[in-house]
């Protein structure tokens, strides 16, 4: 409620106001120094972050525990016989594509096409499952994941009574060009879980085989990939970062060719499934089909459907829906980005397919953490044109947002057009607040100094100029005391820090730090370590733990995949595996020469 209110006086202001003076904020995020622009902001600083949605109590959730009540009692099913999904409120709510064969075709009227997943033809082995997905999102006792009726629900085998598998028709523009119909081309939805605590699940699984939507593809995924989906989004989660989550993973012998670089080596690899768990798939792209095709009272279906289910805050009656739905939409992507720039997370291919209607982490392809701070990283390395780098991720979810503002119009009367284009004209604001503060917060800032924005660029581009490490530089300031950093007594230990202190205006900006922090009122030097270790993670799944973990999971050793899982859930606890493991160490001198797959 609030953060909608706090838009809408955003909107009205700026048609108050002399809309250009409040738009000199101009493209802040573009490089990484001297945009940060100063001044009337403060009206906006009571713009709340939402708390992570990540977690079951977010404000997606469509009933409080307690109007349920009985959150306090422990559900788990330690059997799937008594374990239900249904597809029944997305059957009743959408037309179904009346074809029922499964072949490749443009399809038309309908959200969903039915098609079953394709099961393997090998032995299917279960690589890792998330305990707190299994149990805390889905009620399920973890011991139900060694049974043969688990293993054969996750890989595909088996559907449950009650669901009906859907792949999705969905659009997109990719790098720039609408690309017509996309759709789920290797992914079935298995139906929605509503959990003990009200909350809706809907179970993806990803490598399932061909749909109506697989185009050339062969409907599967390799376990390379899938090793890196069912981390990384665990991973991001445990960062509080927004995201789908992964369930479960498992690994066939089937043969699955893949051309990993597009230069012709094509290799024989082993076809994967990840069950992925959202609270919804749909993305920028399920209403932008609608709109270019011309379906506007099936888009107008799908809008209000969104809003009912995933939006409550939002009153689904008022004429005013569609543009409150939009204004959130723009206010939760400015924040997941923000938060992605927070930890140096690149998701590789923000198309607007791979954008979700709930602004969370969807989609993990060529993704990467960068090494180094670069603004100019590019984690798929097939991306020339740097499109997707991260220091562009900010200006390419404004384009995005846009293409959902044109795929909105339809609903919206001619006044209200114009308010959509104002609402997304708040978006680099909103962007820079939060950006802001996730900074100050891994900085250890309390309150508002008129130099913080600069403060925080200066060590950034000090960071740029020495290549220092983007995650252990902020945690190696969140680990000294300041009296070692007073006195420059940087050892061996804070290997970032080492490295950055070799720019000659490294003691320039500890003063004005050091200076910065005796303005925290109420603070000690302990106090700021342990709010900074919560802010800057000591963990993050960088591509060479990726590569290590892959690299031995093609040879059945799965050890590392389960260690990085394991690390990952406490990004910002100090472990002793994870460090003989070296991963808050200097990365090895081969990652920098990694190339991230593509073809997944
Ligand atoms: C499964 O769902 C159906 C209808 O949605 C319901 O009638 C049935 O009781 C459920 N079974 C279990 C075990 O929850
Ligand atoms: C929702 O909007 C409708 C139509 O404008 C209005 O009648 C109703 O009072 C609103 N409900 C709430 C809870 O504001
Ligand atoms: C992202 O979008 C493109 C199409 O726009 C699609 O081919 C791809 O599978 C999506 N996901 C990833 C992880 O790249
Ligand atoms: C990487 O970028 C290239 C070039 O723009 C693009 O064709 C390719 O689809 C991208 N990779 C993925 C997985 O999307």
């Amino acid at each position: 409620m609030k953060r909608i209110k706090v838009q809408r006086t955003i909107v009205a202001k700026m048609l108050k106001h002399n809309l250009m003076k409040m738009l000199v904020v101009g493209l802040i995020w573009e490089s990484t120094i001297g945009h940060f622009s100063r001044g009337e902001k403060t009206e906006f600083e009571s713009a709340s972050v939402p708390e992570c949605s990540s977690v079951d109590s977010s404000h997606y959730s469509v009933n409080g525990d307690d109007n349920l009540g009985y959150s306090k009692i422990n559900r788990k099913k330690s059997s799937m016989d008594v374990w239900n999904l249904t597809s029944q409120k997305l059957l009743e709510s959408f037309p179904l594509d009346p074809i029922g064969e499964n072949y490749v075709r443009q399809v038309r009227d309908c959200i969903f096409s039915a098609v079953q997943p394709t099961p393997f033809k090998s032995a299917v082995k279960l690589v890792a499952v998330s305990k707190e997905v299994v149990e805390d999102l889905l009620d399920l006792d973890v011991s139900i994941t060694d049974t043969k009726e688990f293993i054969q629900f996750v890989s595909g085998a088996s559907v449950l009574p009650g669901s009906v598998p859907l792949t999705h028709r969905y659009g997109g523009h990719q790098f720039g060009v609408w690309a017509g119909q996309l759709g789920d081309g290797r992914a079935h939805l298995l139906g929605v879980y509503v959990n003990r605590h009200g909350t809706r699940w809907e179970l993806q699984l990803k490598g399932s085989g061909k749909t109506p939507y697989s185009r050339d593809g062969d409907g599967r995924a390799v376990l390379r990939s899938s090793v890196r989906e069912f981390l990384c989004s665990e991973a991001l989660n445990y960062l509080g970062i927004p995201t789908s989550r992964a369930a479960s993973l498992v690994v066939s012998n089937d043969v699955v060719k893949r051309d990993q670089f597009y230069n012709g080596d094509v290799k024989n690899e082993k076809g994967a499934i990840v069950l992925r768990v959202a609270k919804s798939w749909f993305r920028f792209g399920s209403l932008e089909i609608l709109a270019q095709s011309g379906e506007t009272e099936l888009l107008r279906k799908l809008v209000v459907f969104v809003i009912k289910q995933h939006f409550p805050m939002i009153n689904a009656t008022s004429s005013n829906r569609y543009l409150d739905f939009f204004s959130q939409v723009v206010t939760d992507t400015s924040y997941l980005i923000a938060h992605w720039m927070s930890v140096g997370f690149a998701h590789g291919v923000c198309n607007t397919d791979n954008f979700s209607i709930l602004s969370v982490t969807i989609d993990y392809g060529p993704f990467g953490f960068m090494d180094f701070y670069d603004p100019n990283f590019v984690p798929n390395t097939s991306d020339d044109e740097g499109r997707y780098k991260i220091g562009n991720q900010a200006n390419v979810g404004r384009y995005n947002l846009d293409k959902l503002r044109k795929a909105l119009n339809p609903l919206l009367d001619p006044k209200q057009q114009l308010l959509a284009e104002q609402i997304l004209k708040g978006y680099p604001d909103l962007y820079q607040i939060k950006f802001m503060e996730f900074f100050k917060a891994k900085l250890g800032l309390f309150g508002h100094d008129n130099n913080d924005d600069y403060l925080i660029a200066y060590l950034l581009k000090l960071m740029e100029d020495t290549r220092a490490d983007f995650t252990m530089t902020f945690r190696h300031l969140s680990e000294i005391t300041q009296q070692q950093l007073e006195v420059n007594s940087i050892s061996e230990e804070y290997w970032a820090l080492q490295d950055l202190a070799r720019h000659q205006k490294f003691s320039h900006w500890v003063n004005l730090y050091l200076l910065r922090l005796k303005r925290n009122t109420m603070d000690s030097d302990e106090a700021r370590r342990i709010r900074m270790k919560s802010a800057n993670p000591r963990y993050i799944f960088r591509n060479w733990m990726a590569e290590s973990a892959i690299k031995k999971s093609e040879k059945n050793d799965f050890s590392e995949v389960h260690l990085l899982q394991k690390t990952l859930h406490h990004p910002f606890n100090k472990q002793r595996e994870a460090e003989e493991a070296g991963y808050s160490s200097r990365p090895p001198p081969w990652a920098r020469e990694l190339r991230v797959s593509c073809s997944s």
